[in-house]
């Protein structure tokens, strides 16, 4: 019986793009696992969805003058086709404004506060005696009281990442005006986060294969003591508190969002119509959920959630791990959507092919520490390592193949040592790279198959098939067979990272079936007609496919096109100038 390995994603706020910051901190490493492990037979569910509410849509909204609805559900749509150009392979990507999110979350606040792990405050809150309303979490700036970062928001610190309240910040200013709030009392419903202090410490204490940023994180912030947090809002886009005479009041988008975990894998169980699948994720012991994420939710994804988690109901699993990354920066500074420092992901999209970025950020992954893309980085890398080494080798072996072989795998003569040390050599990275992909470690897992490939030329320039075809023609046919087993198993080690060529050469290689199934955009009538993204498994990821090449000489081969296309460098100047153009609008 294959694992269960539950895929849960940030939910990205559907107020603008996705940029390659969002792309190499959060969505290529999840899709990168998942694909790993639906390589191995294990049965996985990937879910995500638009964050629809909360300030950062209304605030969006607010300066567009048109509906939260219309801005969510823009960029929800766009949200959609990048993740099919790039490959994100999402079991099920929704949304949170759908009747099935908002019926769960309501169920899990009434059951918090029946068990009475929520209570009433009356708070003191900012508000905008101009704008004439409170003025939740983003709609505040300030300076931080902990760091002195002067652009610190309302619910966190950009500087140094702790979570806040907007009463806490050092000269407060009201982002719609711009004018100093003054303070309010409202009535807020409270979640009694310090009653979990003990089961938390408990949980922790068992995640010792975390990342040590995350553990070092989560630590510091049960140290400094847990506070209850207010998990209300007043604002009137969201879901609404379901307790009488608070029903203008909406959830805390933070409080909800992550509810989405839970209740988007209930959507796609309705929607494989076995409304109990996804149980086998969330109740089984042996199951194990990853959390996909940037540095900066970490206290959400392993404070809050699990709290809620443990509050709502005890035989829900917690996080298994919680890969957190650090951040991307661009051209030696942070991506910024303010000022337009990024590059968009539909914007690339449109001019490079997906495998060359998935390549390109696993490459340079921030798993540890902050990483940075440039221009001149992403084209080296695609010219002089995923062309040279990988997209080359291809080339070379099957064009030779196609010349000398008629297009067949050839029948070897013997193996003579160096032959078979080089199978050797592939079929000991299998369990090898499988850990390193296990263990989400991704840049390692890529930097071990491109090892290899080069591997595979130096083998090839040694051997030299084109030299020995002319006195020792069944040297050389032993020669193109050991290379194209070594293509054939590089194909699936690369895979994770490279879907769409590794495809590619599968059917160089002759194979039919493809390796991974299809994303499709889904309607559904009954959620008030919002489109979904949804994946359709081949029937082979029900089977362990990670093992070397069993490529049999005869087989019949295509001819090889073009994996991947050389740059010119003449892109870097040119991409730094519409960098630098956009940012200046
Ligand atoms: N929308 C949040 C962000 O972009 C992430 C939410 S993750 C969730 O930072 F789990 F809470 F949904
Ligand atoms: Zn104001």
């Amino acid at each position: 019986m294959p694992a269960q390995i539950g895929i849960f994603v940030a939910w990205p706020y559907a107020n603008g793009d996705l940029h390659l910051g969002h792309i190499a901190g959060v969505y290529l490493p999840a899709d990168t696992f998942a694909r790993y492990h639906r390589l191995r037979g294990n049965r996985v569910l990937m879910v995500s969805g638009s964050d629809a509410h909360g300030t950062p849509i209304t605030v969006a909204a607010e300066r567009e003058g048109v509906t939260p609805e219309a801005i969510f559900r823009r960029y929800h749509r766009r949200f959609l086709d990048t993740y099919v150009r790039l490959g994100v392979s999402f079991d099920l990507f929704t949304h949170t404004h759908t009747p099935n999110h908002f019926a769960i979350s309501q169920d899990v606040f009434l059951r918090l506060l029946e068990r009475g792990y929520l209570f009433t405050q009356t708070q003191t809150q900012l508000y905008c005696e101009f704008d004439r309303r409170f003025l939740p979490d983003r709609y505040v700036e300030g300076t931080c009281p902990f760091c002195g970062y002067p652009s610190a928001r309302g619910d966190q610190c950009d500087n140094c990442g702790r979570t806040l309240d907007a009463t806490e910040l050092i000269s407060p200013r009201c982002r719609l005006c711009g004018r100093t709030p003054v303070v309010r009392q409202t009535e807020h419903f409270f979640f009694d986060l310090p009653a979990f202090t003990d089961q938390l410490l408990a949980y922790i204490d068992q995640q010792r294969h975390w990342r040590p940023n995350v553990q070092h994180f989560v630590r510091n912030f049960l140290q400094e003591g847990l506070k209850p947090r207010p998990v209300s809002r007043d604002l009137d886009w969201g879901i609404p508190v379901p307790v009488p005479g608070y029903e203008q009041k909406v959830l805390y988008v933070w409080f909800e969002a992550v509810i989405g975990y839970l209740s988007a894998s209930i959507e796609w169980a309705k929607r494989q119509g076995d409304p109990e699948a996804w149980q086998a994720w969330w109740r089984d012991p042996a199951a194990r959920s990853y959390y996909f994420i940037g540095k900066d939710n970490i206290p959400f994804h392993a404070i809050i959630w699990p709290a809620e988690l443990l509050g709502y109901d005890p035989s829900l699993n917690l996080p298994y791990d919680i890969p957190a990354n650090e951040f991307l920066n661009l051209e030696g500074q942070q991506f910024s959507t303010s000022r337009n420092w990024a590059i968009w992901a539909p914007d690339f999209l449109d001019r490079y092919a997906p495998d060359p970025l998935r390549d390109y950020l696993t490459s340079i992954a921030p798993e540890t520490r902050d990483s940075e893309f440039t221009w001149q980085g992403f084209v080296e890398r695609n010219n002089n390592e995923l062309l040279a080494t990988w997209g080359n080798l291809v080339h070379r072996v099957l064009s030779f193949t196609h010349s000398r072989f008629d297009g067949r795998v050839p029948q070897p003569g013997p193996l003579a040592d160096r032959d078979a040390s080089l199978l050797d050599q592939i079929a000991a990275a299998f369990p090898a790279i499988a850990t390193l992909y296990e263990r989400v470690e991704l840049k390692a897992a890529q930097r071990e198959a491109m090892a290899l490939a080069r591997e595979v030329n130096r083998y090839l320039d040694e051997k030299a098939p084109w030299a020995q075809i002319r006195d020792n023609p069944e040297g050389a046919a032993t020669t193109i067979f050991v290379a194209l087993r070594a293509i054939d198993s590089l194909a699936l080690l690369l895979a994770p990272v490279l879907p769409f060529s590794s495809e590619q050469v599968r059917r160089f290689l002759g194979y039919q079936a493809p390796l991974f199934g299809q994303s499709e955009i889904a309607g559904e009538v009954a959620d008030g007609g919002h489109e979904v993204l949804v994946y359709r498994p081949t029937p082979d990821e029900a089977h362990d496919r990670w093992q070397p090449s069993t490529l049999e000489p005869g087989r019949a081969l295509q001819p090889p096109q073009v994996l991947f296309q050389k740059l010119d460098e003449s892109v870097i100047e040119a991409e730094r100038q519409r960098l630098l153009a956009q940012s200046r609008g």
